[in-house]
């Protein structure tokens, strides 16, 4: 078994972004980023104090906006046009979800579709299944596909199982593994909690891609001998024996399901770090788009 390794294949992405942002600032441009976070999620707090670190990291520009709760959809419309308008900022992101009074997509709509580095405006996603190279890919999908390339998985003609079909990650997972070229040509199979014998389903994977959104759900009866697995989950569940009481555990139950693998990834260490280090490099993508 493969113990895949995202945090390091995300620190290589980094040093490139890193040499990217460099060239950039040679001709007189700093990549700008804007996070927006609104209501008090202390998993999304993290998230995007980490997005906004990881600026910092590399030398770009980075704006964080923490928005109380009560946030109106008007004031955020006009906070997303006033970022649209910004020469300073490439890349925008609302983090979701927003509280349940705002209409999220009324939102991303209203990002313009060339700053749009998560990939979620309709225009993107209408891209991403056109195979468009222009398509800004959303950071998760993009992020697991690279993890494939750089561990040496072979797509082409394998069965990929995506288990969850979200925007965020199933839809634009099956889109990229079905493309053609490095990285794509699979067979996909797109799974939820609604298939039917979905063990069954999963077991005939030879990549199975878990983002159900459910802590370990994957068992290893849901597994091949010698399937590759990427984890996207992120769940935060109670563990009595730690100083924090509680831990991160994936969608893949990974004591019982490594040893059945050629290779997997891990929670944490996994697809986390790689989302990050593919929205920095959508950004880049950004600036370098918006100022040529
Ligand atoms: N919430 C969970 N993942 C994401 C993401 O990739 N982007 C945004 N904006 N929100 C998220």
């Amino acid at each position: 078994m493969k113990l895949i390794d995202g945090k390091a294949i995300a620190q290589k992405i980094q040093l490139e972004t890193l040499a990217s942002v460099e060239l950039l600032k040679s001709q007189g441009h700093v990549p700008g980023l804007a996070v927006v976070l609104i209501g008090e999620d202390p998993a999304s707090r993290a998230y995007v104090r980490s997005k906004d670190r990881m600026c910092q990291e590399l030398g770009m520009h980075s704006e964080k906006f923490e928005l109380p709760a009560t946030t109106s959809q008007a004031d955020l419309l006009a906070l997303v046009a006033r970022l649209n308008a910004n020469p300073a900022i490439h890349g925008i992101l609302v983090q979701s979800p927003p509280p349940p009074h705002i209409d999220e997509r009324a939102i991303v709509e209203a990002i313009d579709p060339r700053k749009d580095v998560d990939g979620f405006h309709p225009v993107n996603v209408a891209k991403v299944a056109l195979g468009d190279p222009d398509a800004f890919v959303p950071c998760t999908p993009l992020g697991c596909q690279r993890l494939l390339l750089e561990a040496g998985v072979e797509t082409a003609g394998a069965h990929a199982v995506v288990l969850g079909r979200s925007m965020i990650v199933g839809k634009p997972m099956a889109l990229l593994l079905m493309q053609k070229g490095p990285g794509g040509d699979a067979t996909v199979t797109v799974a939820h909690s609604r298939t039917r014998d979905l063990p069954g389903v999963c077991r005939s994977a030879d990549i199975l891609i878990a983002a159900i959104g459910r802590p370990e759900f994957v068992t290893a009866d849901f597994v091949r001998e010698g399937a590759v697995v990427i984890d996207v989950g992120i769940n935060r569940v109670a563990d009595p024996g730690s100083p924090k009481g509680s831990k991160l555990v994936g969608d893949v139950a990974f004591a019982e399901v490594a040893p059945k693998c050629r290779a997997i990834t891990p929670v944490p260490g996994g697809v986390g770090p790689m989302t990050i280090a593919m929205l920095m490099h959508n950004t880049v993508l950004a600036c370098q788009r918006l100022t040529r």
